[in-house]
């Protein structure tokens, strides 16, 4: 068995970790300026500014089926979706806000949809909340806000009324978890409760998990779905780890007691999450690729986000990213899906520029060659375990000889414990090539 043991957690994390790989999706009336989902606050904008966008909020090209389709065909078996960013906008039909997409051109309930189409499709639906909140009269102002700068910001601060807020969220995460079926992510996002602002503004004060009364908004979210899975950004620790626009290089550790912990690395295929016209940065399929492979590699999750245009469709841009990862997988999932970081003593025979993943059964070790190597690959402590191995994408042998490499030269190198797989010159074609090794 190669299944390492996690620190425990409220929410059933199985399926999670074996499912591995997930679509984030950052929708929002943010879409329509397309300058980044933090456009509000970044370009300071103000309320009447920015209810343009509300106004012309018309997705008519959404649909949802046709997402999670794609979502489905990349290997994806979960989605996470905004149903409120911080913003404030909802993408459902709250019955505690007329900031919603109801009352938008857009006339439905957008997470309704969502929630159905994905379901239907056999994948799992995940819900991000945003506990900061730039349109709410009793969210007070701080740092992050949009009217942070305004010369009467203090002002307009006094007599908010946080505990309202928190009650506020506390009724829009019970309708989100009573009113679309089953949820199995609750994706908080997120806290900042030890920031504070400088100089004079210094009464500026970030917002933590006492602000959101994050005890009681957890304690609603379990009674309604107790195995669901939440992540810890409310700053109370629960289920899930989310490490963010970075890779992690080993496997995350609780901090204080040393335990790994179930931890899903967020990323996107550009440098925004919200859909950004004019960002350049996206990934090549290389890279798509490794992240996830990395990521499973060191035992996470990786949940890809995809940032939908203001008509309600993913961009040629994004559908190209998501064929990249419905290339692969169509070939070579048997080494995500079900696997983990392989166990100590196999990873010490890892070459150089490779990675491996392992089944949960133990009984199969992939090897991905992220750099593809001229003729052989040596695995230097596998001789004796390996009964056969063969290129994951098509399933066709691939040859290896224990003890010594078999090559014309006069140094070829000996050793009991190696095992030297023999590689076609041209590399597969495939992003990154696989292979399975079945283990004795
Ligand atoms: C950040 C950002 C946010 C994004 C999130 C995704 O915390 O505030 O825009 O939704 O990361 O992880």
């Amino acid at each position: 068995m190669s299944s390492y043991i996690t620190r425990k957690s409220p929410g059933d994390t199985t399926w999670f970790t074996k499912d591995r790989f997930g679509m984030f999706i950052h929708w929002g009336i943010y879409a329509l300026p397309a300058r980044h989902e933090w456009v509000k606050t970044r370009e300071k904008i103000t309320e009447e500014k920015y209810d343009k966008y509300f106004e012309h909020f018309d997705p008519d090209l959404y649909d949802a089926k046709d997402w999670a389709r794609r979502a489905k065909a990349a290997g994806m078996k979960y989605a996470v979706l905004t149903t409120k960013h911080h913003d404030g906008f909802c993408l459902f039909d709250s019955q505690y806000t007329d900031y919603k997409s109801t009352n938008t051109p857009a006339g439905r309930d957008l997470v309704k949809e969502y929630a159905d189409a994905f379901r239907a499709e056999g994948l799992r639906v995940g819900f991000y909340y945003s506990l900061i909140d730039w349109h709410h009269p009793e969210f007070p102002i701080d740092m992050l806000h949009p009217r942070r700068d305004d010369k009467d910001a203090k002002e307009q601060s006094q007599g908010r009324d946080m505990t309202k807020y928190a009650a506020y969220m506390r009724n829009q995460v019970t309708e989100l978890l009573s009113n679309y079926g089953q949820i199995d992510v609750l994706w908080f996002d997120f806290s900042y409760g030890d920031r504070h602002g400088e100089g004079d503004l210094d009464w500026m004060k970030g917002k933590g998990k006492d602000d959101w009364e994050a005890e009681a908004l957890l304690k609603t979210a379990r009674d309604l779905q107790p195995n669901i899975i939440i992540d810890n950004r409310t700053e109370i620790e629960q289920d899930l780890w989310t490490p963010e626009q970075y890779q992690p290089q080993e496997w995350i550790k609780h901090q204080e007691s040393g335990e790994l912990v179930t931890w899903e690395a967020c990323q996107t295929f550009s440098g925004s999450w919200g859909y950004h016209r004019d960002e350049q940065t996206w990934k090549s399929p290389e890279m798509l690729v490794r992240m996830l492979i990395n990521t499973v590699s060191i035992g996470g999750n990786l949940l890809m986000n995809v940032g939908p245009t203001a008509r309600g469709y993913l961009d040629d841009r994004a559908e190209a990213a998501l064929a990249v990862y419905e290339n692969w997988m169509k070939y070579n999932s048997r080494s995500i899906y079900n696997c983990t970081m392989a166990e100590p003593q196999l990873l010490e025979s890892l070459p150089p520029d490779c990675r491996f993943t392992q089944s949960e059964d133990g009984k199969r070790l992939y090897l991905h060659l992220f750099a593809y190597p001229f003729g052989h690959v040596h695995l230097n402590g596998l001789a004796g375990q390996v009964e056969y191995a063969q290129f994951l994408h098509d399933g066709s042998e691939v040859l290896y000889t224990e003890g010594e490499v078999k090559h014309f030269s006069e140094g070829a190198a000996k050793d009991e414990k190696l095992l030297v797989l023999e590689i076609p010159h041209i590399k597969p074609n495939t992003t990154v090539p696989v292979i399975e090794l079945f283990l004795k």
